[in-house]
C-alpha cells in the first residue's frame, strides 16, 4: 500500500511515521512535508492548496490512500476532487469541512441538533456591537468566523476591551477577512479535552482523548497558540464521560451531519470543555490536532495505515486500532517569539541524541539548510515519548528535550501537569 500524506508540520509527521511502521506499506510520502518527514519517508513539492495539483500528483503516484492533516486544503475541496476522480482520500468534503470553516456554521449545527455548547450571538456588523457584547458578562469569547490559523479567539475581560476588540475584528484589521464576523460566546469555566474520532461517513472509531496546552506560558498564561504540548493517558476522561461524549455530542454530530446530507469523512475533533453541566463543545476540527496526534498516534497499536484505508474505502474497520497500556507525551520546542514573529534558519542539534535516549521527534517547522536541519517555522519540534507512567512518559520527554538545542528554543515545562495531579488524586 502507498500513503500520501498531505501537510508539513509535526501532526503530518506523526501519521506519515506511524503509518511507515505498518507492515503492507510499502511506500509513505510527504507533500510538502519538512526535514523530518524527508529523513523518515520522503517527501515532493507540492501546492496543498490546489486540489487539482495535489490529485494529480496522488495519480502520478499511484497512491492508494491519501490523508489530510491541515484543515485549509479540506476547505479548499480536495476531497470533492479526489472523490471526483475515484481516489481513495481521508477527509471531509468542502461542504462538511465547513464544521471548522465558519464558527458561525458550527454554532447554527450545534443549536440544530440540540448539542451541549456555550450561548452566544453572531456579530456581522459594528452597529450591533453595544448590544451584542454585553448580554454574556465577562470574561466573554470573541471568536472570528473564518479560519485564523489558531489566532481567532480573544478572551476579553471587560466591557470597554469587548466593544474595541470587537470593532477591530470586524474591520478586518486583527484576522483579517475571518473576522468580519464575530461570534460573542459566554465564558466557560472547566477542564479542556481534546476527542477525536474518525469516520467513513456511516461508521466511526473513537480514539482515546488527549489534553494539548494552547497558551505560550507555564501554568496556562500568556497568548493561545497551535498547542505547546500534550499527553494522552486514561486519566483524562472516565470510560463513563468517553460513554456521555459519545452519546451526547460525537453521533448526534454525526447522525446530523448526514441528515444535512453531508455526512462526515475524516476525522472529527470535538474540542470540549468539561464544564460542572457535563461536557460542552468549544469547537469543531474537521482534521486531528496537533499536537495532539503525534501522542496520539504514538500510543496507538494495530494497523494505522489499513485503518485510514478502510475509512476511505467506506468501510471503516475500529478493531484494527487499540491504545497501548503506555501514556504518550508530546512537548513542543518553539522559536523565541512565537507565538509572534519568530527568527528562522537556526541550526539544530541534538536530534539523533535524543531519539538515542528512547524518545521520538517529530518535526515541525524545520528545513534543511545545507543537508543540516534548522529551524524553520514556530512551532519547530515535538518531542515525544512512551512510559510505564504518565510520569515517566514526561520524564523521558523533557530528557529528551534537554538534548536538543537551538537558539532561543523555548518551552513549557508543566506538560502534563493537570495528567500528574489527577493520577496522584487516585492513588
Ligand atoms: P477555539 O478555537 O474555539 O477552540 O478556541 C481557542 C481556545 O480559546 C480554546 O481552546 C479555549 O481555551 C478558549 N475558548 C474558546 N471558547 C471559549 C469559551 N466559550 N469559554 C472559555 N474559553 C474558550
Ligand atoms: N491543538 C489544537 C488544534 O489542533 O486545533
Amino acid at each position: 500500500m502507498k500513503i500520501l500524506v498531505v501537510g508539513g508540520g509535526g501532526r503530518e509527521h506523526a501519521m506519515a511515521w506511524r503509518a511507515s511502521q505498518d507492515p503492507g506499506v510499502e511506500r509513505v510520502y510527504g507533500v510538502p512535508g519538512n526535514a523530518g518527514m524527508a529523513a523518515d519517508i520522503g517527501c515532493v513539492p507540492g501546492n496543498i492548496l490546489d486540489p487539482k495539483e495535489i490529485a494529480a500528483l496522488a495519480e502520478y503516484l499511484g497512491a492508494d490512500c491519501t490523508v489530510v492533516g491541515p484543515e485549509a486544503p479540506l476547505v479548499a475541496g480536495i476531497v470533492d476532487e479526489f472523490d471526483s476522480r475515484g481516489l481513495g482520500i481521508v477527509g471531509p468534503t468542502r461542504a462538511a469541512a465547513q464544521l471548522e470553516g465558519s464558527k458561525a456554521f458550527a454554532k447554527d449545527f450545534l443549536l440544530e441538533c440540540g448539542l451541549p455548547t456555550a450561548e452566544s450571538a453572531l456579530l456581522d456588523d459594528v452597529g450591533a456591537v453595544d448590544d451584542a457584547v454585553g448580554q454574556f458578562g465577562y470574561p466573554v469569547a470573541l471568536k472570528a468566523d473564518g479560519l485564523a490559523a489558531g489566532k481567532g479567539v480573544i478572551i476579553v475581560e471587560d466591557e470597554a476591551q469587548a466593544r474595541s476588540t470587537a470593532r477591530e475584528m470586524l474591520a478586518g484589521n486583527v484576522v483579517g477577512e475571518a473576522g468580519r464576523r464575530v461570534l460573542v460566546e459566554q465564558f466557560l469555566t472547566g477542564e479542556e479535552v481534546s476527542f477525536m474520532v474518525l469516520s467513513d461517513g456511516k461508521a466511526f472509531c473513537a480514539l482515546p482523548a488527549t489534553q494539548d496546552h494552547k497558551r505560550a506560558l507555564e501554568g496556562d498564561r500568556g497568548p493561545n497558540t497551535g498547542g505547546m504540548g500534550a499527553y494522552c493517558d486514561d486519566s483524562i476522561i472516565s470510560g463513563a464521560m468517553r460513554d456521555r461524549i459519545v452519546d451526547t455530542i460525537v453521533e448526534p454530530a454525526l447522525a446530523g451531519m448526514r441528515r444535512r446530507g453531508t455526512p462526515f469523512k475524516g476525522f472529527l475533533y470535538c474540542g470540549l470543555m468539561l464544564t460542572e453541566d457535563g461536557p460542552q463543545v468549544l469547537e469543531f476540527n474537521v482534521r486531528l490536532g496537533d499536537p495532539e496526534t503525534q501522542p496520539l498516534l504514538y500510543r496507538l497499536e494495530g494497523g494505522f495505515a489499513e485503518l485510514l484505508a478502510s475509512a476511505a474505502r467506506g468501510a471503516l474497520d475500529p478493531s484494527l486500532v487499540r491504545a497501548s497500556a503506555s501514556p504518550t507525551a508530546c512537548v513542543v520546542m518553539a522559536s523565541e517569539g512565537y507565538p509572534s514573529s519568530y527568527p528562522k534558519g537556526r541550526p539544530i542539534t541534538g536530534l539523533a541524541a535524543a531519539e538515542q535516549l528512547g524518545a521520538k521527534v517529530f518535526h515541525a517547522g524545520t528545513a534543511l539548510a545545507g543537508g543540516t536541519p534548522a529551524t524553520s517555522g514556530g512551532r519547530v519540534l515535538g518531542v515525544t515519548a512512551r512510559g510505564e507512567s504518565l510520569e515517566a512518559a514526561l520524564s523521558l520527554t523533557y530528557r529528551a528535550v534537554g538534548a536538543i538545542h537551538f537558539e532561543g528554543a523555548q518551552y513549557r515545562r508543566d506538560i502534563g501537569r493537570r495528567g500528574l495531579e489527577r493520577v496522584a488524586a487516585r492513588s
